[in-house]
């Protein structure tokens, strides 16, 4: 009854249009050089106004389907990690789902746990595989946040990007080989509001005055993000390595968040990992929210700078707040 489960591709994909900090001083009160001292973002890309969400979560995920010579038809189960949905309802993999010509009858949902997304939906999939309920999964991270920021809000704009990341995985026979080691996932809901858009929900619904006050846009407390985003981080590695019984050094890749080059930093530094073993490309993508691991995961795949059996440490955090790490046996 019980499955291994096995990776068998990924695919990214990101809006052409690419915005560099010196296209922001041009918007907001901002430099190139507060911009990249602090956070390490040099350029961003920002979707069309008619490109959404789910357009852009196909094309990873067509990508990742060709990589793993896998038909759309034959999937079984889509999860869309995603705070950027197409609708409120219906949820963002049902518009997947159409738009790569998947089977009609897989399950089909959205996940929403903010930057953690992704790692979230790694463990969900992985977790409906191994229990033989499903076949073949296709999971993605897409998140547009050009829609949902403030763009006259200096301290936040600047911060975020648009793009998808994808990945196809199968149940396999071989209960013992499973890609995903180890896991530690967390939320703490008591910090709901140190990250949050206030208003467009049932907690506060839509009113003209709310959209005059930009209630309908993300709002963040940066340094109190900062410093759980580290600590939280580190907490749930090394939970992770404990229980695989391994240390940092039988790491190859250790794949953050992608969300601000200090917070990477502390995070590599509090974990003793060599600063060449820590993914980086921030600065080419800035935050895409659950988007940042799967896309880092597959320049990692396309770059062949990952080889069968090497252990690649992810971990993202986000608004909730969540956090989770997976360790994956590649
Ligand atoms: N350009 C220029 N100045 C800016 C600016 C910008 N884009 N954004 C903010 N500032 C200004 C502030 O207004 C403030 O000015 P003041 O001192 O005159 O009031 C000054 O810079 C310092 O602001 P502060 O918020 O204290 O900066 P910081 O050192 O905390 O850095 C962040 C701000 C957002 C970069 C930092 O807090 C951070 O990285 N937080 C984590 C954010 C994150 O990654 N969130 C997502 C997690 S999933």
């Amino acid at each position: 009854m019980f499955k291994g489960v096995k990776i068998l591709g990924t695919g990214s994909y990101l809006p052409e249009k690419v915005v560099t900090n010196f296209d922001l001083e041009k918007i907001v009160e901002t430099s190139d050089e507060w911009i990249r001292t602090r956070t390490g973002i040099e350029e961003r890309r920002i979707s069309r106004d008619d490109e959404p969400t789910s357009e852009i979560a196909a094309k990873a995920a067509e990508e990742a389907l060709k990589v793993a010579g896998v038909d759309a038809k034959d999937l079984d189960l889509i999860i869309v990690a995603t705070i950027c949905p197409d609708q409120t309802f219906p949820n963002t993999a049902c518009h997947v789902q159409k738009r790569i010509g998947a089977s009609p009858t897989a399950m089909c949902f959205s996940m929403e746990a903010a930057c953690t997304g992704f790692v979230y939906a790694l463990e969900t999939a992985t977790a409906m595989l191994r229990s033989g309920y499903h076949k073949k999964a296709l999971i993605i991270g897409a998140e547009e946040m050009s829609k949902l920021v403030d763009w006259e809000d200096r301290s936040t704009c600047v911060l975020f990007g648009d793009g998808a990341g994808a990945m196809v995985l199968e149940a396999t026979d071989d209960v013992n080989d499973c890609a995903l080691v180890a896991s530690s996932m967390h939320a703490n809901g008591n910090y709901t509001d140190i990250l949050e858009i206030p208003a467009g929900g049932t907690l506060q619904p839509i009113t003209p005055e709310l959209i005059e006050s930009k209630a309908n846009c993300l709002r963040m407390e940066g340094q109190a993000v900062f410093k759980l985003a580290v600590t939280s981080m580190v907490r749930a590695c090394k939970k992770v390595l404990k229980d695989a019984n391994l240390t940092i050094d039988d790491i190859k890749w250790l794949v953050p968040h992608q969300a601000n080059m200090r917070i990477i930093s502390a995070v590599g530094k509090g974990l003793g990992i060599e600063t060449e073993k820590v993914f980086v490309n921030v600065n080419k993508y800035a935050n895409t929210s659950s988007a940042t691991v799967p896309i880092a995961l597959d320049e990692i795949a396309k770059s062949d700078l990952v080889k069968g059996g090497d252990y690649v440490l992810t971990v993202a955090f986000g608004a909730g707040l969540t956090w989770g790490a997976a360790l994956i046996k590649w």
